[in-house]
């Protein structure tokens, strides 16, 4: 495939109909009220030129190059700035205009570094372009006056450059920071001839810059270029993939040379991010190729010895022996699989199929189970839909937005910065979480109100919320009427009505001002459109589906569900949790979420794979930990899945994998579960394998292969080899003919295939004959299980309690530049920004335990002890310190305990008791931990996580 480029019409097409008629250059056209005559030129293939205009930004009119003649009007006007009128008629290109172009593009040029031939941007400059657009044939204005030809370069960010002597002071880059990130990090300094671009700090990487890229992206130079581009050259082919890292799902274009990915250009066409990006997915794909990487195959009898390299044949074959020796000694439950969130849809289908139809049981989970599994059981109780109601850029119209446990401008930084853009329109903002996220205070954005709960106390605030909608008569009488079950809704309203529902009566236990929570519920009920978002600061707790349920209950009390710029919206974590979740990876439901006891759904799997399917549900990954340490439990498949660091108790987990016979590791790199493995299958980045993710639009989009598998296999290849190994038959030759088995095996998925996906560029299920096109927004006439059904949200306070010996609460989240377990990032170069975990403690109990900011500090639960740098922060409240999970050190889950959601069993990661003190040494455990894997570096060779 060649390079692909975006057109650009230089203004943005508002929406509307096309009632206005004009004529541009003797054609006649209509566009909509409100477009600009730049775009309108454009339209008709009339592109006037342009330097400070680019459509994803607001235009500004500074650099007076698309100057048009407007019959009727003095002057040249810049077509940028003027919106089209009826009846006008405009020139673009007579000798006037020419004339005038050239005189601006020589000035600009008299000002910049002839160094065309050399300069990283030649063929790729859209300076170089439009002086060629102008028939700019010379300079008159020599080199020896004043000039910026001597202005410094920055390279402190680790993937791009600012190369000032040839930037134009366009703008185009401070106002992409500002318009489309949000966070204001670039200025212009000065003024006329001394003005500049200013990042604000000393150099780029010390400023507020998050290397989102949207500066890069908008620069019409190379002054802002790729670090990639400059050392390599321009790319010569694109392919358009989506990102592997969170769910929000962005669409790229991979732009490589050769097989070497050059840059990863947000693509403006699809329309999860609208072409924009953060810094995980536009620039740390460097782990992809990284020297960590695992290429070969290994096996080996016992975790005690070294790995021994074979080929795919001969450990494809000892795994499917292994497990079927175990099947026939220990019975057929036995044995399992953990599919992973960061495959694709038809590797998940793949897995499950191989454990249903191979395995001959239901043992099969998900990372989902740590995550959002309390979503798929409190959403589908509600509203009948394991998945959020909107599409994101329903945000656009909502006016008030509730934001609970969730820090979307550190994980999930595009779908932020779109909210972003919203609230600073006027939108308000209500957030519930435990600390001072940065959306509390942000430029340009401030929370209405910031319920600092204490963590473990979702459940009492928002059932205080829905107490203060039902008694003070802010119902949504009509719509609770018409679509929700009555006699449910009256004993609900009951229920909240009590008076130990009221703000004042569980203050003592949230910590919330209860004059906050009424204002917060009165905002959200009354200030029109209402939207919540939420992450997993809601799911995990002990009472994570009944958080889940009370989000849905408020949003129908308040009729806020099914239109545009309402409901609720689960932002997941992964980038495929939603698609592992859809395609059956749960030990108790088939893809599509239909119960494994469903004999209609069964029954049409079984017809499809000819086999008879086990109605018993499987067992959760804690019950195979738990049945392992019995005995009962002896070989697991996991795919891209490190559970010895991803999962809560580390302990617990590691026992469990220690007490296997056989298990299977398949993963990019040696993870931590890969010290417990007897098979080690390397896996395949999102850039080696054709398939699709599912995001948390539940919209899905294609990953397409732009390199080969660096291994020989991709993932959904060597899952097929190993069924077949096992004689289980899975005649796929291409990803999309296992999509054709999804399809015709599950409801919402009927409508998809590859070639609509490539016709339409993304497709949000349900996709049916009803919806051939997908469904942005769920629920809109009907909820999807007929009348809304209203859950009761008994607030039970968490067994995790604080007291003398452990009197602080633990808890734990994302930081932007890293990503869960930090596998993918820490190998790349963001660990410039974050290098290590810290623990945030608050000012008042750091002075209290002598603890100043840098301090290695120990934070011991009931369960464990790590050790790790404390941050004094007033991000976190007093009683509350703060911590992420991004390095296998940290080892954060080991003070993590096995409470977990009564429904779901998904931990409960966000409530840990735990005290803190200075210490001056790693934890015991973190010794081990260390020493161990010495020990197997000396045992493995070179095959041991280059991270540790
Ligand atoms: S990379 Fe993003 S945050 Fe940084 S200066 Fe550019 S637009 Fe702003
Ligand atoms: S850095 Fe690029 S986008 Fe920014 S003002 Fe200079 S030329 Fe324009
Ligand atoms: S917001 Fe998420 S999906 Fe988008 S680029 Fe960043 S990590 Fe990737
Ligand atoms: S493109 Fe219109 S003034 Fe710069």
């Amino acid at each position: 495939m060649a390079l692909m480029q975006d057109l650009d019409f230089g203004t943005a097409f508002p929406a509307g109909e096309a009632t206005v008629t004009l004529t541009i250059d003797g054609r006649r056209l209509s566009v909509p009220p409100g477009t600009s005559v730049m775009a309108a030129a454009a339209m008709i293939d009339r592109a006037v030129p342009k330097l400070c205009a680019t459509d994803s930004l607001a235009a500004f009119g500074s650099c007076r190059l698309c100057l048009v003649e407007i019959e009727g009007r003095r002057g040249t006007p810049a077509s940028c700035t003027t919106p089209v009128d009826a009846g006008m008629v405009v020139h673009t290109r007579t000798p006037r205009l020419q004339k005038l172009r050239r005189g601006v593009m020589e000035l600009t040029i008299s000002d910049h570094p002839l160094d065309c031939l050399t300069c990283s941007a030649n063929g790729d400059c859209e300076l170089q372009t439009q002086a060629g657009a102008v028939g700019l044939r010379d300079v008159r204005y020599g080199p020896d006056g004043a000039s910026h030809r001597a202005a410094p370069t920055d390279a402190s960010n680790p993937y791009f450059t600012f190369e000032s002597s040839k930037c134009i002071v366009c703008s185009r880059c401070v106002r992409a920071c500002a318009e489309v990130q949000g966070t204001f990090a670039l200025t212009i300094l000065g003024r006329g001839f001394d003005s500049k671009v200013s990042p604000g700090g000393a150099d780029f990487l010390s400023s507020e810059c998050v290397s989102c890229g949207a500066c890069v992206q908008a620069c019409p130079t190379a002054t802002l270029n790729e670090k990639t581009v400059i050392a390599t050259g321009t790319p010569e082919r694109t392919v358009v993939t989506t990102c592997a890292y969170c769910g929000v799902g962005c669409g790229f274009k991979a732009e490589l040379a050769g097989d070497a990915v050059l840059r990863m250009v947000p693509d403006k066409g699809a329309r999860a991010n609208d072409g924009h990006s953060c810094v995980k997915g536009r620039f740390a794909y460097g782990y992809a190729t990284h020297k960590d990487r695992m290429l070969k195959p290994m096996i080996r009898k016992r975790i005690e010895d070294p790995w021994r390299e074979v080929s795919w044949d001969e450990a494809i074959g000892y795994a499917a022996s292994e497990l079927r020796r175990i099947q026939s000694e220990h019975g057929r439950n036995a044995v399992g699989a953990i599919s992973s969130s960061r495959c694709t849809n038809e590797e998940v289908f793949l897995v499950q199929k191989l454990v249903r139809a191979g395995f001959g049981n239901n043992n099969v989970d998900t990372c989902a189970r740590v995550c959002h599994a309390p979503t798929g059981f409190g959403l589908s109780r509600a509203y009948g839909t394991s998945a959020g109601t909107q599409d994101f850029k329903s945000v656009d119209k909502a006016d008030v937005v509730m934001v609970i446990g969730a820090n979307p401008t550190d994980a999930h930084p595009v779908f932020a910065a779109r909210l972003k853009r919203r609230l600073r329109a006027g939108a308000r903002l209500i957030v519930i979480d435990p600390r001072r996220i940065d959306l509390v205070r942000s430029p340009h954005v401030a929370a209405d109100q910031h319920l600092a709960l204490r963590p473990g106390t979702n459940v009492a605030v928002l059932t205080a919320m829905a107490h203060v909608i039902v008694t003070e008569g802010l119902v949504d009488e009509a719509f609770v009427a018409e679509r929700c079950d009555a006699g449910n809704f009256e004993s609900w309203a009951r229920f909240v009505a009590e008076d130990r529902h009221a703000p004042e009566a569980v203050a003592e236990a949230t910590g919330v001002d209860p004059a906050e929570v009424r204002k917060a519920a009165r905002l959200y009920a009354t200030g029109g459109n209402g939207a919540i978002y939420y992450g997993l600061g809601v799911t995990e707790h002990a009472q994570g589906s009944t958080a889940v349920m009370a989000i849905a209950n408020l949003a129908m009390a308040t009729g806020n569900i099914g239109r545009d710029g309402v409901g609720v919206n689960p932002l997941r974590g992964q980038n495929n949790v939603q698609g592992s979740c859809d395609m059956g990876s749960f030990p108790h439901e088939f893809s599509g979420y239909r119960h494994v006891t469903d004999d209609a759904a069964r029954e049409t799997f079984e017809r499809m794979w000819g086999v008879a399917l086990s109605s018993e549900p499987g067992l959760r990954i804690p019950n195979m930990m738990d049945e392992a340490i019995e005995g009962a439990f002896k070989g697991l498949y996991l795919q891209g899945e490190d559970i010895a660091q991803s999962d809560p108790d580390t302990k617990h987990i590691t026992a469990g994998l220690k007490a296997m016979e056989c298990v299977i590791v398949q993963d990019l790199f040696l993870n931590e579960s890969a010290r417990y493995a007897h098979v080690f299958l390397p896996g395949s980045s999102f850039l080696e394998k054709d398939g699709t993710f599912t995001n948390a639009e539940r919209r899905i989009s294609r990953v397409r292969k732009a390199i080969e598998p660096l291994a020989g296999k991709a993932d959904w290849e060597t899952t097929i080899a190993l069924a077949q190994a096992m004689g289980v038959s899975m005649p796929y030759a291409h990803p999309s003919a296992i999509m054709d088995e999804i399809a015709a095996t599950t409801p919402t998925f009927r409508g998809v295939s590859y070639a609509r996906l490539d016709a339409l560029g993304s497709i949000q299920w349900p996709c049916n004959d009803a919806a051939p096109a997908g469904t942005p927004i769920m629920h809109v006439d009907r909820f999807v299980r007929g009348k809304g059904q209203f859950m009761l949200t008994e607030y039970v306070p968490t067994e995790e309690r604080v007291g003398p010996r452990f009197p602080l609460l633990l808890t734990t989240g994302r930081t932007l530049s890293q990503y869960n377990v930090g596998a993918q990032t820490r190998r790349t170069a963001n660990v410039a920004w974050h290098a290590e975990d810290v623990v945030e403690i608050h000012p008042f109990d750091a002075d209290e335990r002598g603890i100043v900011d840098g301090d290695l500090v120990a934070v011991q639960s009931r369960t464990g002890e790590i050790a790790l740098p404390a941050r004094v922060s007033e991000r976190v409240q007093p009683g509350v310190v703060y911590t992420t999970f991004h390095h296998p050190i940290t080892g954060a889950n080991v003070v993590t305990t096995d409470n977990s959601d009564w429904a779901t069993n998904c931990p409960e990661y966000k409530v840990t008791a735990v005290q803190v003190r200075r210490t001056n040494a790693l934890s015991a455990w973190q010794q081990q931990d260390r020493d161990e894997a010495i020990r197997l570096r000396r045992i493995e060779g070179a095959h041991v996580d280059a991270a540790e």
